[in-house]
């Protein structure tokens, strides 16, 4: 949930995120973007959509924020492009002295629990008529993971470590949002759940993400028994859901699609 302040290894996420960057990529295609923008990036992460984004912007500005110092740390060392910058922030609390043309985030908003102070706090910081565009996990993601999981984490081994497990990701229906921007006063203008088959290279591509975006599971555990954990959870996993022909793994994903303008 919102109040929890994960701990993400940056660049571990780097290594394994092929996936998330394939899909920022055909989010980023969206934008249509002119070059000269002046564009917000919410839970940029270790920075490379951010700074792909920046490439493309050359007489534009592009600033990201994100709540993790690991994930800043590891922008800041790698992208430094005049027209880019990071702030550590919370989605959730945004306070900028500068104001957006495009508002654009990618797997990142299904971690905050207050979507309502998310669009409230990013109003302010919109110029008129500015977009929004934002893909987060959403109602049914991954279902076959968590069914996994909750099996494990309720079953006689492991369930001694989740008495105060919470369950930390907020998979919203498209009338959630819908509702969310009209609240918050924003013209919707898609708002879409769209399923999406995500394809890991092998097992130990499927074990990657799961180790790098699935730890509030794994924090949980003593550490001499992650690794274990993570095992069992992609041999269940794999057992029904086996590797295709080329060795490679499939996870229904379903991506919430957010279009808005603020009037
Ligand atoms: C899966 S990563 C996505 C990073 C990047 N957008 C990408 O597509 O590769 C999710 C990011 O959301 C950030 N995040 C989660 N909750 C947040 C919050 N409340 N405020 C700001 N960032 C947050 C995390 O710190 C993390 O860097």
């Amino acid at each position: 949930m919102n109040s929890v302040k994960h701990k993400w290894d940056a660049k571990d996420y780097a290594e394994n995120s092929s996936a998330q960057e394939l899909w920022a990529q055909e989010l980023i295609d969206k934008l249509a973007l002119q070059g000269d923008e002046h564009l917000l990036d919410i839970g940029c992460g270790d920075g490379k959509i951010t700074n792909s984004i920046a490439e493309k912007l050359s007489n534009g500005l592009v600033v990201g924020i994100d709540r993790s110092e690991s994930m800043l740390g590891l922008a800041r060392e790698q992208f430094a492009l005049p027209n880019l910058s990071f702030h550590t922030m919370d989605a959730a609390k945004i306070d900028l002295n500068e104001k957006f043309d495009v508002a654009f985030s990618n797997a990142a908003l299904h971690w905050v629990n207050d979507h309502k102070a998310v669009l409230e706090g990013l109003k302010k910081h919109l110029n008129r008529n500015a977009k929004i565009l934002f893909q987060m996990g959403g109602h049914g993601n991954a279902s076959y993971i968590i069914e996994v999981m909750t099996q494990l984490i309720t079953s006689k081994k492991w369930k001694k470590y989740y008495d105060d497990f919470m369950f930390p990701y907020r998979f919203c229906k498209t009338q959630d949002y819908e509702e969310l921007l009209m609240q918050a006063g924003y013209e919707a203008e898609r708002v879409e759940l769209i399923p999406k088959d995500m394809i890991h290279e092998n097992v130990e591509g499927l074990k990657g993400w799961l180790r790098t975006t699935w730890f509030p599971y794994t924090d949980q555990l003593p550490e001499t028994e992650k690794e274990d954990f993570l095992n069992f959870v992609v041999k269940k996993y794999t057992n029904i859901h086996p590797p295709d022909s080329e060795g490679r793994t499939h996870v229904n994903m379903v991506r919430l699609e957010v279009e808005a303008r603020l009037p």
